[in-house]
């Protein structure tokens, strides 16, 4: 890591000791200065990454030096040193925002291992920085990923959205293929419209024309009223045709009479009707496979498969994980009323590294219960449940040790949900059953403590006494 130091104490052979340390053990950068009014000019010239300052200084106390300093720029590391005996100051001067302090005298190691601390968190806020400020720059799809694939995904997408082509989206599971529908259909000169979306695995065979089309009344027995189907929900809008490779064979008959001819006729009606719809499909199972296997029509693949929009997992586009992380943190950390600066460097790199099966719905799950558990200001390994690269339990993944990780990850959620429930019982026993009360011990919101108890079937009643149920 580069990193650039301004060192400032009266004493000069303090200085020539600081500076000597650090050039033999680090590849900082150091300026050294006597006199905090010439640091400070010295500073708002160049871009530094940590300040280390005495704390009593003629002229200036290194408190003022670091609160001018701050003024400058918000984000810098400041590391106070001080003589043994004012502890207690140097105490208060990370209350007042320093960082660390350094007792003198002090190890070597002490040192360095104070003012690799100090870099790391000056990383970790730029990195939240760039991060943050490139979110902001986010496209006009909603969708977030900085990486070349993806960027191809973003140009398909727009040639695709304003034209009426029925658009087949395929890729891995959770790697953001309903986001994309959505994409199309807000980016299409239907957005006005609806976009309706049906899920094909869930569709039962022998209700699917009354779902479509809808029915008169009378058409069989229960149907008392005419009833729209969703068909004619979307109307002018768009049909979206999730997990279409899960679609039974009966099933397949009627979607590709309503996408060959663009009518429909609502069960028990003589009247047929004109659906003025845009399709868009999608699947996570390999449709061409679905052919040769004689499970899915070809004729229907073929008028589905008009504009193709492959989701690459994300295994091949790594570089998008910390963008996509840092998106996860800022959305779970407002869900859950928490305030977490960033991601540690290491914590990042296992991510980057993806020691974790599953794509971003993988990757949104593990931030998502690393904020539950973070109790500090950074997401650390710990938090996230991961190890580091050093000690990774993952190898390539082979048949048998895919078992096992199965296995590794059930016991693993049981854990999280044994943990939550003993968690939730102790926080109620505290609060005797009063929800606010126990969501403020726990600094988590009401409503998520809330979806906690159901999970866990937990309810408030059990743990009020009689001076709280008055
Ligand atoms: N590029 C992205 N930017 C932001 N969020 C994303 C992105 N990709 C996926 N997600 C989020 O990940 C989760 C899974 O995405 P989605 O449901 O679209 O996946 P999918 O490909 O449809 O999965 P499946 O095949 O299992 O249905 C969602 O919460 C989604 O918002
Ligand atoms: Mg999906």
């Amino acid at each position: 890591m580069k990193g650039h130091i301004l060192i400032v104490d009266d004493e000069k052979d303090m200085l020539t000791l600081l500076d000597r340390i650090i050039s033999e053990d680090t590849h900082y950068k150091t300026v050294t200065e006597s006199n905090p009014e010439k640091a400070l000019e010295i500073f708002r010239g160049e871009d530094f990454d940590v300040v280390m300052t005495d704390l009593k200084m003629p002229g200036m106390s290194g408190i003022s030096l670091m609160e001018k300093i701050r003024q400058i720029r918000s984000d810098v590391s400041v590391i106070i040193l001080t003589a043994y005996a004012t502890i207690e100051t140097a105490v208060e001067a990370t209350q007042k925002g320093a960082n660390d302090y350094l007792t003198k005298p002090f190890r070597r190691e002490r040192l360095l291992v104070t003012l690799d601390k100090a870099m790391k968190w000056q990383a970790v806020i730029r990195e939240n920085k760039r991060l943050r400020d490139a979110l902001e720059k986010k496209n006009d799809l909603s969708i977030i990923g900085s990486s070349v694939a993806m960027a191809n995904v973003f140009n398909r997408i727009r040639q695709a959205a304003p034209t009426s082509g029925t658009v087949l989206i395929t890729g891995p599971t959770g790697t953001g293929k309903e986001l994309v529908a959505r994409a199309v259909h807000q980016n299409s000169n239907r957005r006005s419209k609806k976009l309706v979306t049906i899920n094909c695995t869930a569709i039962l065979e022998n209700m699917i024309e009354s779902e479509l089309f809808g029915h008169v009344k009378g058409a069989f027995t229960g149907a008392a009223t005419d009833k729209k189907g969703l068909v004619e929900e979307a109307e002018g809008g768009t049909l979206f045709l999730d997990e279409i490779g899960d679609l039974k064979p009966g099933l397949q008959t009627s979607i590709l009479r309503l996408l060959q001819e663009g009518e429909y006729r609502p069960v028990g009606s003589v009247i047929t009707k004109k659906a003025d719809l845009r399709f868009i499909a999608a699947t996570n199972k390999n449709l061409e496979q679905a052919i040769r296997d004689n499970t899915f029509r070809e004729d229907l693949f073929y008028r589905l498969n008009v504009i193709r929009l492959e989701i690459p997992p994300l295994k091949d586009r790594a570089e998008d994980i910390p963008l996509l992380s840092y998106h996860f943190l800022n959305k779970y950390c407002v869900l859950n009323g928490k305030q977490i600066k960033g991601i540690a460097p290491s914590a990042m790199q296992t991510l980057i590294s993806k020691q974790f099966p599953g794509n971003v719905r993988e990757l949104e799950n593990i931030i998502e219960r690393g904020i539950i558990f973070c109790t500090g200001d950074t997401l650390t390994l710990s938090d996230l449940g991961l190890s580091g690269p050093e000690e990774s339990f993952m190898p390539e993944l082979s048949r048998e040790n895919e078992n096992t990780l199965m296995r590794f990850k059930q016991a693993k959620e049981e854990n999280i949900r044994l943990f939550h429930e003993h968690y939730i019982r102790a926080l109620l026993k505290e609060s005797h059953g009063n929800i606010s009360k126990a969501s403020e011990l726990a600094g988590i919101q009401r409503q998520y403590l809330h979806r906690l108890m159901k999970e866990s079937h937990i309810e408030a009643n059990e743990f009020r006494t009689l001076s709280t149920m008055k």
